[in-house]
């Protein structure tokens, strides 16, 4: 297929709109600050047009590593009007935070290794070989932390302590257990006062984008407090889970993981390096301890609550993405393909809606309730390649594509009639229209079948 030229065109204008001298900011003025998996997808476009400014883009996010090897979800611009943000979090209060950078001190999903390894796809051997051995050692050190600090009982799995970390902010798992365990009492004392509507008043982000588009106003409030209780604890993990009442084990962060940690052994072995067998043994677990995440009942895989493993059973896209692991038994992916194809679920006329249309949840135009991100179309077309479902990936990539044709590179989309919501001139949906136009590895033949 010829790519539209003028979505080709668009799609560049707003990455360069969007850049920052070396790092694309996700959008101006809602986003003016460098975001983890956002700079990972925007790279994946960006290596199309300008491979060095693709290196570059990782070599800036690279900066933000703490000593103990996390990548934060944000590294801060030092932009004096963004003041606010830095004080949020104040990273300097933890030893182990950059000292030329401020960020915050959660991470976010981890598509470094896929990044890396498909800038790679675009360069001559030697210059592979030079990309790889620069930036290995970080990466190592990201992934090393992960299973360090984040599997303290050593399941394989992954526990996220912050809904962004997710990066699917208000996704209905975790705004369910957020409602049921999370509140504190100063917030369901606003929530009972409906003292939420004067807050309203002051919302930065509602002043860009409708407030029905967005995170209702005590869901936010909730997630500052969760914030705050982390930043009063120094981001120290230990002190965090001692305490913690929130800690999950996501469906969608721990198959993003699987792949990528897939992606970090394929880059160690071409720069011929011995991953540490710690690591490896990890990296095996996380597989096979995935599969505890399956309900037989619903056929559906579901994140979990880390001390009880309790399965969080609010449906969401979010398990498609075990599609993208790879590493799932053909007979579940073809439940989650099933799934895909239902008119009740996530077959709308602009798939694939985060929520599927039957929860009780799904709202075609709140942000991660109900509509269509690019990003996770982009996950689930190359999950559904690799496990030989090549027409419904390429039905599916047609229909993103047509979308971001229609209406331009908006956030989100209403997966219901396709019209654009949340901010203009995003990053990522730029980037993986780019990717989804002219990734040379679109006709990949399955691994699996
Ligand atoms: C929103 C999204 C998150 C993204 C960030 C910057 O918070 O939910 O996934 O990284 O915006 O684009």
């Amino acid at each position: 297929m010829q790519p539209p030229t003028s979505l080709l065109d668009e799609a560049y204008a707003v990455l360069e709109a969007n850049d920052q001298n070396g790092y694309t900011m996700p959008a101006a003025e809602l986003y003016p600050h460098q975001w983890l998996w956002d700079s990972c997808f925007i790279t994946i476009g960006l290596r199309h047009k300008d491979i060095k400014r693709a290196e570059q883009e990782i070599l800036n996010l690279l900066r933000g590593q703490w000593l103990n090897g996390m990548l934060p979800n944000i590294i801060f611009s030092d932009d004096p009007r963004y003041n606010r943000d830095r004080d949020l979090w104040r990273s300097q209060v933890s030893p182990l935070s950059p000292t030329k950078y401020s960020t915050t001190g959660i991470t976010q999903p981890p598509m470094l290794a896929e990044a890396i390894f498909r800038v790679g796809e675009m360069l001559d051997q030697d210059d592979r070989q030079d990309w790889f051995l620069k930036v290995y050692p970080a990466l190592l050190k990201y992934h090393q932390w992960l299973y360090k600090e984040r599997d303290p009982h050593d399941e394989g799995l992954i526990l996220l302590i912050h809904p962004w970390e997710v990066g699917m902010d208000n996704t209905p798992p975790w705004m369910a257990e957020l409602n049921n365990h999370q509140l504190s009492w100063w917030i369901r004392a606003i929530k009972k006062t409906h003292g939420n509507k004067l807050i309203d008043l002051f919302r930065r982000d509602t002043r860009r984008v409708p407030l029905k588009e967005r995170f209702d106003t005590i869901e936010a409030l909730a997630l500052f407090d969760i914030e705050r209780r982390l930043r009063r604890k120094n981001y120290d993990i230990e002190r965090i889970l001692d305490h913690s009442l929130f800690a999950i084990e996501d469906v969608a962060f721990n198959a993003i993981l699987i792949r990528n940690n897939n992606h970090l052994l394929r880059i160690a072995k071409i720069i011929k390096h011995q991953v540490p067998d710690d690591l490896r043994i990890s990296m095996n677990k996380t597989v096979a301890s995935f599969e505890q995440l399956w309900d037989e009942d619903d056929n559906d895989y579901y994140s979990r609550d880390f001390i009880t493993h309790r399965l969080l059973k609010q449906p969401s896209a979010g398990s498609l993405i075990a599609l993208y692991s790879g590493s799932i038994p053909p007979e579940r992916a073809k439940h989650l393909v099933r799934k895909l194809k239902s008119k009740h679920q996530y077959a709308s006329l602009f798939p694939i809606p985060t929520v599927p249309l039957n929860s009780a949840w799904f709202n075609p135009d709140n942000y991660w309730q109900g509509p269509t991100w690019v990003n996770i179309n982009w996950l689930i077309i190359d999950g559904l390649k690799r496990y030989g479902y090549d027409a419904e990936a390429a039905a599916l990539r047609r229909s993103t594509l047509k979308m971001v044709t229609n209406q331009g590179c908006y956030e989100y989309f209403n997966p219901i009639d396709g019209r654009g919501l949340g901010t203009i001139n995003f990053s990522w949906t730029a980037a993986l229209a780019i990717d989804l136009m002219l990734n040379p590895s679109l006709s990949t033949t399955s691994i699996v079948k």
